[in-house]
């Protein structure tokens, strides 16, 4: 690169204009072209991408990211690989809870833009084939709300019946307090109304009152304003939450699931590929129950985030046995057709441990947050790279075992180049400080004066900007981040990986978790069904001619071996299905010894891994 060319990761003068990435910038992606069908199952073999909009970019200079900035920096994900956004709450807001306290649900906060930059940053997204999801909070405001102001003061009025009020602060006793380190009651007294109302989060996010007809069209409606604008579809915050009920833990209750139900059937009347994403920490048992009807192939949330699996990566890791994965995995129920896992290491929040046993929860603690500023509620703030001790083969096997086990990744802002974190600050803000793009001022998130950053950048001498950005690891083939990016791109390759069947293999040793991922007859057919004479028919019965656009090679298999260790470890595996077979190594296309009777014997580094794609056999060694 010569001086006169702009750096890699400069931001560009028109957000859209140049490529830096060599990515084309403006070529429509075959699955958004208006004259192709597109995949509505889409989600299941995307690779998703969470975004702290405040951030990520600062385009105008005001130390806070914004809608533009990150549009500015949409060829850098293409160039990623990664197939969805997922935007934390853009919503106007007093910002008392990172944005989940809502202010105004159809209007941007300014700090971030406008709506047309949200629409900008749409469309820009969709020419690159990227798809955009957002946060959507339903079971609670900001108090800053219109709603609860005029609830608050007019108890008569038409938004008296808003939220939930009671006279009685020991309703609902049963229900447990989720921000332990702030709360002490789910009630707070409001002296003007002169009674309690009722919070499963912050005081000064009330719960809004499902049980209204009123709030539920009105949800409604926010969600469609958000459709009509282009989104691809939301995470539901805090979904299990949203009614109450005496005796209960108010949790998982069945008229949530009526609504969800409700909301899912006027998505799919207008807006076919759209997704809903639940954010429910709940056990599988019970997070399933979000994806509805098993016979409908799923009437609720297309997709669910996987919580107790997350805090057992950890665990199998760090006790160097694959048990805590299998044993939880195991214990998960089989989901309908149509749905998918969301899977994830880290996100904007504290690595949750509601979902782990009491002397998990200790172990956890123990290992992962030796120092007591490392706690959060019931969890650990801190980001990948520092929970791993920034130690390369963890981050990389972690990652891989996040690309391959069952469900679609979402990987959190940063850690894709191992960002670090700053647990002297509040809350959960030491995850979300600003992305690290240059070793230049701010790390080239922003062009304003440091002192006015909306928190200051990593700057310590392992994570700080000034050696741990994009543009160093954009230059260095052996970056975790190129790393990164290379296993996207081999994972895309076979989307087995979203769609496949998930086997694990009875492996002689422990520390090693074998798995084969593979298309089974329930998952090689898309559920809309293929017909005779090669046309196949969409959600609202659109026809299309075959091959579709996400047609994929149903005899792919990929057979994943993962060394949990910090040693070398030897592993025999029970190969005898797949006799005759030779693998071939996803990463260097490297030809392994052909699988015969015997146990397959491999060796593993340290925190190794392998992918094998076990093509169809060969049949000279066929028996
Ligand atoms: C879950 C979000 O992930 C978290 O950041 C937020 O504080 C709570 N919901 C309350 O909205």
């Amino acid at each position: 690169m010569t001086e006169h060319q702009p750096s890699a990761t400069q931001l560009p003068a028109s957000p859209i204009a140049m490529s830096p990435f060599g990515a084309p910038a403006s070529e429509p992606v075959p699955d958004f072209a208006l004259d192709r069908p597109r995949d509505p199952e889409w989600y299941k073999r995307a690779v998703f991408y969470e975004v702290l909009v405040r951030g990520f970019q600062d385009a105008n200079g005001d130390g806070t990211g914004d809608l533009r900035g990150l549009t500015s920096r949409m060829d850098y994900l293409q160039w990623l690989g990664i197939d969805c956004i997922w935007l934390l709450p853009i919503y106007e807001s007093p910002l008392r809870d990172g944005g989940y306290d809502i202010s105004d649900y159809m209007k941007v906060l300014p700090d971030y833009g406008t709506i047309g930059d949200f629409v900008e940053l749409v469309e820009e997204a969709h020419k690159r084939g990227i798809r955009v999801i957002a946060d959507l909070v339903m079971n609670h405001t900001s108090d800053q709300h219109p709603w609860f102001q005029a609830s608050r003061n007019d108890p008569d009025g038409p938004f008296g019946d808003f939220y939930v009020w009671s006279d009685d602060p020991d309703k609902y006793a049963d229900a447990r307090i989720i921000f332990v380190d702030t709360e002490t009651s789910n009630w707070t007294f409001d002296p003007v109304r002169g009674q309690y109302y009722w919070h499963r989060f912050f005081s000064h996010q009330p719960d809004l009152n499902f049980e209204n007809p009123n709030v539920q069209d009105a949800m409604i409606e926010v969600l469609r304003f958000w459709l009509d604008l282009g989104i691809d579809g939301f995470r539901l915050d805090a979904v299990p939450y949203l009614y109450e009920r005496e005796g209960t833990n108010c949790e998982n209750l069945k008229e949530t699931h009526e609504y969800l139900k409700r909301i899912r059937t006027e998505v799919d009347k207008l807006y076919p590929d759209r997704v809903l994403l639940a954010e429910a920490n709940q056990w599988p048992a019970d997070v399933v129950q979000y994806f509805g009807d098993e016979e409908t192939g799923g009437n609720e949330c297309h997709m669910a985030f996987h919580f107790p699996l997350m805090p057992r990566i950890f665990m199998a890791v760090r006790r160097e046995q694959r048990y805590p994965i299998s044993e939880i995995l195991a214990q998960t129920p089989k989901i309908p057709a149509g749905c998918q896992w969301g899977i994830f290491l880290r996100n904007h929040d504290e690595l949750t441990l509601e979902m782990v046993t009491d002397d998990e929860r200790d172990y956890m603690y123990a290992e992962y947050a030796k120092d007591p500023q490392m706690k959060a509620n019931i969890g650990i703030r801190r980001r990948l790279a520092a929970l791993l001790d920034n130690d390369r083969n963890q981050l990389e096997l972690f990652t891989a075992l996040l690309l391959s086990l069952p469900g679609s990744p979402v990987m959190y802002y940063g850690d894709e180049i191992g960002m670090g974190d700053n647990i002297w600050l509040g809350d959960r803000d030491g995850v979300r400080t600003p992305m690290q793009w240059t070793p230049d001022r701010n790390g080239g998130f922003s062009s304003c004066d440091p002192q006015r950053l909306y928190l200051p950048p990593i700057m310590d001498p392992i994570y700080g900007y000034q050696s741990l950005n994009v543009e160093a690891q954009q230059r260095s083939p052996g970056s975790l981040l190129q790393w990164t990016r290379r296993m996207i791109e081999i994972r895309k390759r076979h989307p087995v990986f979203g769609l496949g069947a998930y086997e694990e293999l009875t492996s002689s040793n422990p520390s090693v978790l074998a798995f084969v991922r593979e298309y089974d007859a329930r998952s090689a057919l898309p559920r809309w069904g293929r017909r005779e004479g090669g046309t196949a028919e969409g959600a609202g019965g659109r026809e299309w001619e075959q091959p579709t656009p996400w047609e994929h090679d149903e005899t792919d298999r990929i057979l994943c071996v993962n060394n949990l260790s910090r040693f070398p470890q030897p592993v025999e595996l029970d190969l005898r299905r797949f006799i005759g077979v030779t693998p071939v190594e996803c990463m260097g296309g490297v030809t392994f010894p052909p699988i015969g009777e015997l146990p397959y014997l491999l060796t593993l580094p340290g925190h190794g891994f392998y992918w094998f794609q076990l093509p169809p056999p060969r049949e000279d060694l066929e028996r």
